[in-house]
């Protein structure tokens, strides 16, 4: 039989989630949005299925309103909520998406409760949070999907700055998914070779800005909106990482319990993700340097997490 995803959120990541999954034949899927955007959600799925005879896919691509539908998903993947317009940070969002977030989760905890979870919902750190305190699932099965896209940036840039191969460069962004986000420079390379051997300070000072600011660089360009394919294509590598039991290792936001000095709170951290979800999370030795980085952005998230307790939902 195959799998089954269910897609909550019709909107531009959506879209382009549901795509990838079909491309990928990740399994079937189920797209759900609120009451007034399911007939465009359907006409997404329908078009998404009239597309496949040259995507060469074998997929059920449907959409609904009703949580019932998402019965026996595999992996859930929540998009829902508004993205950020220019001038917007992601922690101005918290207000009106953690409304959301409280309603996704009672369906999702009611219909699909042996789905993986993963959030893409802005303010990440926060709403993966509230996720994972509203549904009381498992921290294996709830994960936030922001390290894969902002390790995927750190890599494009270099690839970019360098003139090289993006598959060949290799390294990880570890915390918040904000502006002091915390790209490792010592531990990443390019081909094996040490980035800070061929790359001068300034050359990656730049990068690491331009890394911490690649969302709003975005969200500026677009004037309304956010990212939406790096973003899919980010969930999708977890989604396919747990659906086919890859074992890939990936920065990811997991629920720390002592790792880096963290307790109780979603961080950007390495995880194995595998069938069993979030099988285990990689602690790297870190500088006395980088551990200020990491103490900056955990008391970042901190502070977005406190304000999801004054919010009334
Ligand atoms: N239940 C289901 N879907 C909802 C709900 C809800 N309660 N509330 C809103 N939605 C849907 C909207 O109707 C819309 O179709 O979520 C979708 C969001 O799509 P877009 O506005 O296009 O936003 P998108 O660019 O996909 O970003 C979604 O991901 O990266 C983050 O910051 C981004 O928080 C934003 C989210």
């Amino acid at each position: 039989m195959r799998k089954k995803i269910a897609l909550v959120g019709a909107g531009q990541i959506g879209q382009n989630l549901a795509m990838l999954a079909a491309q990928k034949e990740l399994g079937d899927i189920v797209i759900l949005d609120v009451p007034s955007y399911v007939n465009m959600a359907k006409g997404k799925a329908l078009d998404l299925m009239e597309m496949a005879p040259h995507g060469n896919y074998d997929a059920n691509i449907t959409a609904t309103g009703d949580y019932k539908d998402i019965k026996g998903a595999d992996v859930v993947i929540v998009t829902a909520g508004k993205p950020r317009e220019a001038g917007m940070t992601r922690e101005d969002l918290l207000n009106v998406n953690i409304k959301i977030i409280t309603d996704v989760a009672a369906g999702v905890k009611q219909h699909a409760p042996e789905a993986f979870c993963i959030i893409v919902t802005n303010p990440l750190d926060a709403m993966v949070y509230c996720f994972h305190k509203l549904t009381g699932f498992s921290k294996r099965q709830v994960v936030g999907m922001a390290g894969t896209l902002d390790t995927a940036r750190w890599r494009s840039f270099i690839a970019m700055e360098l003139g090289v191969s993006v598959e060949d460069v290799a390294g990880t962004v570890l915390g918040g998914h904000g502006p002091d986000m915390v790209p490792l420079p010592r531990l990443t390379t390019v081909g094996g070779v040490p980035l800070c051997e061929i790359a001068a300070k300034e050359v990656i000072d730049r990068l690491l800005t331009r890394t911490r600011e690649a969302g709003t660089e975005i969200v500026k360009l677009f004037g309304k909106g956010s990212a939406f394919f790096s973003p899919a294509w980010s969930a999708i590598a977890m989604a396919e990482s747990y659906l086919k039991d890859k074992r890939r290792v990936l920065p990811c936001a997991a629920l720390c319990e002592g790792e880096y000095g963290v307790k109780g709170l979603f961080i950007g951290v390495p995880c194995l993700i595998s069938s069993k979800g979030v099988e285990k999370i990689f602690e790297i030795k870190l500088t006395d340097e980088e551990k200020a980085q990491l103490a900056k952005t955990v008391s970042s998230v901190t502070k977005t997490v406190e304000e999801t307790r004054t919010v009334s939902v």
